[in-house]
C-alpha cells in the first residue's frame, strides 16, 4: 500500500509569528482534517523516553492480579475512571464484536464543579491503584501535555477556518477531557485468521483525539518493532466521486510525529467541513504480540450546544446535524450505545419525576 499523502502540521509553523508559516499550518490543518479527518504533528514536545516510561508503569499495573485491578474498576461511573476489563466496550456501527483490550481512564485537567453535579460519571474524580505514585505522576504529566497540544490545534483550526482564534478553545474549558491508556491483548493461534480486530471501525465521539503512539510487546515480553505490516491504525477518507465509500488507508505517522484525529463534536460544529475519522485498529497477523497505546480525548464542555456554528449553517447542514443537543447529553447517549453506560441512563435525559405526582395522587385516594 502506498503511503497516503496525509498532511504534517509542524508546530514550529503553527506557533510562528510569520504569516507564511501560519498559512502553511492552516493549509495542512484544513486539508488533513477536511479530507482525512487526521493530521500528523511534528515538533509537538512529547518526549519518546517519557512516553515509554509511562508505558512501563502502565504495564506494571496491567500485570497485577485481576482482583487488584477490579478494585479500581468503576462500573457505577460507567468505567469513566480507573480500569475497564477486556470485552466491555463495543463499536456502534460494526458487528458488535467486543474489543480485545483492557484500558485505564484518568482526567488530567481540572473539573468544573457545577458540571460534576450535573454529569457525575463523566466528571468523576480520578481513582488510582495502591502504590502507584509513579504511574499516576507519569499518567497526568503526559495527559496534560497532550491536552495542551490539543488546545494549540484548536486555536490553529479556528484560525484556519476563519473563526475567532479562541472559538473552540473557549468551549472546551472545564470539559470532561479524559486520557485513556490501552493494552491490546495478544491473539491466540486460532484467532489469527478469524478477522479479530483490536478496535472495530468507529468515529470518536469527542472533539479532538491525540494519539502519541503505542509500543508493541513481544510474546516473551519487552518492547519490539511492529511484527508485520498489517497491524496498526487505518482510517477511511471522505467519500469522493472516485471513491464513493472513501478509501481505507493506513495512518502510519512519519518518524517522530504524533497523530491528531477529528471527533464527532468537531465535525458537527463545522457542519462537516472537518470530518470525524472512521478508523479501525487491526491486530497483527502474528500470534502472541500485544500492544500498549494511549489516547487523549478533548471534549466540549458538557453544557456546550452541539450544532453547526453560524458560519457553517446551511439548509443541508442544519438538517443533517439536527436536533441540537448539549454535548453532555450527546455523550451520555453515546456511552449507552457503546455499552459502557446502562440503558437506564437515557431515562435521565427527559422528565422522570412522574412518581412524585403518582405519590400525591395515591395519598389523595387513600
Ligand atoms: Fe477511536
Amino acid at each position: 500500500m502506498s503511503q497516503p499523502d496525509i498532511p504534517v502540521v509542524d508546530f514550529a509553523d503553527l506557533h510562528s509569528p510569520r504569516a507564511d508559516r501560519q498559512q502553511r499550518a492552516s493549509e495542512a490543518l484544513n486539508r488533513g482534517f477536511g479530507h482525512f479527518g487526521l493530521v500528523f504533528i511534528r515538533n509537538h514536545g512529547i518526549d519518546a523516553a517519557d512516553l515509554e516510561s509511562f508505558y512501563d508503569s502502565f504495564l506494571e499495573f496491567t500485570d497485577r492480579p485481576q482482583a487488584e485491578k477490579e478494585k479500581v474498576s468503576m462500573h457505577e461511573i460507567w468505567f469513566q475512571r480507573g480500569w475497564t476489563p477486556p470485552n466491555t466496550e463495543r463499536a456502534v456501527v460494526s458487528g458488535g464484536q467486543p474489543d480485545f483490550k483492557e484500558c485505564y481512564f484518568a482526567a488530567p485537567e481540572p473539573l468544573d464543579d457545577t458540571a460534576r453535579l450535573q454529569y457525575p460519571q463523566i466528571y468523576a474524580e480520578n481513582v488510582w491503584p495502591d502504590d502507584a505514585e509513579t504511574f499516576k505522576e507519569r499518567y497526568l504529566g503526559i495527559g496534560h501535555q497532550l491536552h495542551e497540544i490539543g488546545l494549540s490545534l484548536l486555536r490553529g483550526s479556528a484560525r484556519a477556518l476563519g473563526l475567532e482564534p479562541y472559538r473552540f478553545e473557549a468551549s472546551v474549558w472545564g470539559g470532561p477531557h479524559v486520557t485513556r491508556s490501552l493494552r491490546y491483548l495478544p491473539l491466540q493461534d486460532a484467532q489469527i485468521d478469524a478477522n479479530v480486530l483490536w478496535g472495530e471501525e468507529h468515529t470518536d465521539f469527542n472533539l479532538l483525539t491525540l494519539l502519541p503512539g503505542g509500543r508493541f510487546l513481544a510474546p516473551e515480553g519487552g518492547y519490539t518493532a511492529k511484527p508485520d505490516e498489517v497491524s496498526g491504525l487505518y482510517l477511511r477518507t471522505r467519500p469522493t466521486d472516485e471513491h464513493p465509500r472513501g478509501q481505507m488507508l493506513q495512518g502510519k505517522p512519519p518518524a517522530g510525529c504524533i497523530v491528531a484525529q477529528v471527533g464527532q463534536q468537531l465535525e458537527i460544529l463545522t457542519g462537516g467541513t472537518y470530518l470525524a475519522t472512521p478508523h479501525v485498529i487491526k491486530a497483527p497477523a502474528t500470534p502472541g504480540f500485544s500492544r500498549v497505546s494511549m489516547a487523549h480525548f478533548v471534549h466540549l464542555h458538557a453544557q456546550q450546544l452541539l450544532f453547526p456554528l453560524d458560519r457553517f449553517q446551511s439548509p443541508e447542514t442544519v438538517s443533517a446535524y439536527s436536533p441540537p443537543v448539549l454535548a453532555g447529553t450527546y455523550g451520555t447517549k453515546t456511552l449507552v450505545d457503546i455499552g459502557l453506560a446502562p440503558p437506564e441512563a437515557l431515562s435521565q435525559l427527559g422528565y422522570r419525576h412522574y412518581d412524585r405526582l403518582g405519590g400525591m395522587r395515591a395519598e389523595e385516594d387513600a
